[in-house]
């Protein structure tokens, strides 16, 4: 037996939360055993991780914060998202190794090609059967995280990063499009989640036992 992974990218308030709630209601209410979890902190050991590597007050150099990425994923892989599996558990997890690539994609500090050899042994070969990416436009990703209007007040530098993330994630969608799902996250609520049903229900046919 075995469950049906999914994993959501996407920048900053582009509705990955949102939306993975709205998809776990509803295979729940088909039958389906859904875990819901997340990266960084998806485990004890990770919320610990988390705090040090998120602290605003820290200084983190940047092997030692991919490392610190790397050992959240490590153990939610191997005490998480595993025995979900294992047991035919649906695993929805908020953002992946996918989001470490791209924000380091970005900050060009580290060396691509070391860097999916770290996320390669964190995961331990277990990749997602299905990656949505939600795309949109970051002033609107951003408003949204922010509240109204804020978008308008981002500084040009900071809206630069977003846009530099998002086609980060573009191009790992690019390069691995058995995987991916680029989900058009403009729009309402509903139309979002209606895209996201409709990525994700081809995966459904194979689980065993419950009703789509
Ligand atoms: N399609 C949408 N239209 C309008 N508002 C939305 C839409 N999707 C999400 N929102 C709102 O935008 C805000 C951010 O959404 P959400 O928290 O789901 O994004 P996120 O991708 O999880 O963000 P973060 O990366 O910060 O965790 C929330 O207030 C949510 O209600
Ligand atoms: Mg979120």
């Amino acid at each position: 037996m075995h469950g049906l992974f999914i994993s959501f990218e996407g920048g900053e308030g582009v509705g990955k939360s949102t939306q993975i709630a709205r998809l776990a209601d509803r295979l729940r209410g088909h039958g389906h055993e859904v875990i819901v979890t997340l990266e960084p902190g998806g485990t004890p050991l990770g919320t610990e991780l988390r705090r040090l590597v998120l602290n605003p007050d820290g200084h983190v150099t940047p092997r030692a914060e991919a490392l610190l990425y790397a050992a959240d994923r490590a153990h939610h892989v191997d005490t998480v998202i595993e025995p979900a599996l294992a047991a035919g558990k649906v695993v929805i997890t908020d953002r992946y190794a996918d989001s470490s690539l791209a924000y380091q994609g970005v900050g060009r500090a580290l060396d691509p090609q070391q860097m999916r050899e770290l996320c390669e042994f964190a995961v331990g070969g277990r990749w997602p059967e299905v990656t949505i990416l939600l795309d949109v436009d970051p002033i609107v990703g951003l408003r949204r995280a922010r509240g109204d209007g804020a978008g308008d007040r981002i500084e040009a530098e900071g809206l630069e990063f977003h846009k530099a993330v998002r086609a980060a994630f573009l191009d790992l969608a690019g390069q691995d499009p058995d995987r991916f799902v680029v989900v058009d996250a403009s729009g309402s609520l509903d139309e979002v989640a209606q895209r996201v049903r409709v990525a994700v229900d081809r995966h459904l046919e194979s689980l065993p036992g419950a009703t789509r």
